[in-house]
């Protein structure tokens, strides 16, 4: 009981929020919802941000290294980082995959445990203005299929854009399967696929918790 209690907290968009750092509840959608606003590509407006890998492929174990970039004069405040699997009609579409790990002394972001994976998913704990970062992501030890990395980049509280991609990274066991890159949120309201999941069920909860 107690446990679905917090849980069912966690997934109401906008009930719990943290000074820094995006909340778990974020770790579906990758929306920051807790900003009050559209992201900038709800608009069709391009990221001024980049994510670059120095591999393509991978295989289970691998270390990539990733570059977050801006383009001048931008920079960002907040960043959240996940790979994700390239097939949308995955049910696993929306569960990190992999792990991160930043450099030593690094001041900006640093891994946190999304879907109770430990390090799935990166994200800021400072609000520095950053133009360029490194980091690693740490491929699976199986194999998971081909994959992405997506971002939520923030200049500011307001203007944020979702959906930022890197190429993708194949798994190099399976040449022949075309990887696909799955679009999450980019507005305030209109219900994303994976909000409604993760929120409906949760409520569906509360609601018969609090007949019992
Ligand atoms: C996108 O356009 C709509 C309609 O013009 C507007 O209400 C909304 O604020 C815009 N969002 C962004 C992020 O610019
Ligand atoms: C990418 O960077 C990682 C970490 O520095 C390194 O271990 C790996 O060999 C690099 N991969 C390629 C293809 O250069
Ligand atoms: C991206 O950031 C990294 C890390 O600071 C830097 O080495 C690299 O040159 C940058 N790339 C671009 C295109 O700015």
């Amino acid at each position: 009981m107690m446990p679905i209690c917090i849980l069912t907290l966690f997934g109401l968009p906008g009930v719990v929020s943290f000074a820094m750092g995006p909340p778990l509840s974020a770790c579906t959608d990758m929306f920051p919802g807790g900003h009050g606003f559209d992201a900038q590509n709800a608009n069709g407006s391009l990221p001024p941000f980049f994510i670059t890998v120095n591999s393509t492929t991978y295989r289970p174990g691998d270390i990539i290294q990733v570059f977050l970039n801006s383009t001048a004069p931008w920079f960002f405040e907040g960043v959240f980082i996940q790979a994700r699997r390239a097939k949308c009609n995955s049910p696993m579409r929306d569960s990190p995959v992999g792990t991160f790990k930043t450099m030593p002394n690094e001041d900006f972001v640093n891994p946190i445990d999304c879907s109770g994976i430990t390090a799935s998913a990166l994200a800021h704990y400072s609000h520095n203005h950053i133009s360029n970062r490194i980091i690693y992501w740490i491929a699976p030890s199986q194999s998971v299929g081909h994959i992405y990395l997506r971002g939520t980049f923030a200049r500011n509280k307001r203007i944020f854009w979702t959906n930022v991609f890197s190429s993708f990274i194949r798994d190099s066991s399976i040449p022949d399967q075309t990887p696909e890159k799955c679009e999450v949120q980019s507005r305030m309201t209109g219900g994303s696929r994976s909000t409604l999941m993760i929120t409906f069920p949760l409520l569906f909860l509360t609601v018969l918790f609090s007949f019992i």
